[in-house]
């Protein structure tokens, strides 16, 4: 009988290495156009991944970055169709977006209409890490004319809002939503990283996790996080939207 119990226990523990929510919407699993998967074989591995952590449907959004990388909906496309082909018929539903990184190939892209949005309209857009970029509320406003729910990706691996963290306040009720990585959570960038993530949960600013997925090195410290209690009670304080995004 003890045996048995222990068994359920054991069971019981392992099943709980999955995500709470079917959509994920951050991620580079696009093979090669990216600091993400390299290739295709790569890609493949990363998306069965992300089914065996439950995830349904994936909205995937490479980079685009000017310089380093000026992706389009064209090369997006040929790369995705790559992913395509070589998924079996029991994969999960994959869409493209892109992660955009506020800058001057941004605005070029907004003005020429020819962004690609994540379903509802949303558009995910980042700041350099190294600097915010020089009039965050002034895009937002910008997007928001145009028909567009800004997401700020990551808003908790900005190093220089840390000693001033009223801005998060400000950025929020300009209405941009805010989408937290689980590698913050998992302490996968540090400390404080991991402290600011926690203070955003706190304060109701956390619209969206995601898994912000680059590689396999990500997808280990992804399900090491998932095994922990840590996780188990996070979960319970979170009210993402992930899957409403229709
Ligand atoms: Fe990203």
């Amino acid at each position: 009988m003890k045996m048995n119990m222990f068994g359920l226990f054991n069971k019981k523990k392992s099943d709980t290495v999955s995500l709470p929510y079917t959509t994920d919407i951050h991620s580079h699993i696009i093979p090669g156009i990216d600091d993400g998967s390299p290739d295709v074989e790569h890609s493949v591995a990363l998306v069965k991944q992300m089914q065996e952590w439950g995830v349904k449907r994936i909205i995937t959004t490479p980079h685009v970055t000017e310089e380093t990388f000026e992706n389009t909906p064209e090369t997006i496309t040929a790369a995705y169709n790559l992913l395509k082909e070589a998924l079996g018929e029991d994969a999960p539903e994959i869409i493209f977006s892109a992660e955009y990184r506020m800058d001057e190939n941004f605005l070029k892209h907004v003005k020429n209409d020819i962004l690609i949005p994540l379903p509802g309209n949303h558009i995910l857009i980042e700041n350099s890490f190294l600097q915010p970029f020089w009039d965050l509320k002034g895009l937002i406003y910008q997007l928001q004319l145009k028909g567009f729910n800004p997401i700020l990706a990551h808003p908790e691996r900005y190093a220089y809002y840390y000693d001033e963290k009223e801005i998060y306040t400000d950025i929020y009720n300009s209405g941009c939503m805010f989408q937290l990585n689980w590698l913050s959570l998992a302490g996968y960038y540090g400390k404080e990283t991991r402290n600011i993530a926690y203070w955003l949960i706190e304060k109701g600013y956390v619209d969206f996790l995601g898994t912000d997925l680059h590689n396999r090195r990500h997808a280990r410290a992804i399900t090491e996080f998932l095994q922990t209690k840590e996780y188990r009670k996070l979960v319970e304080k979170l009210n993402l939207k992930n899957d409403t995004l229709k």
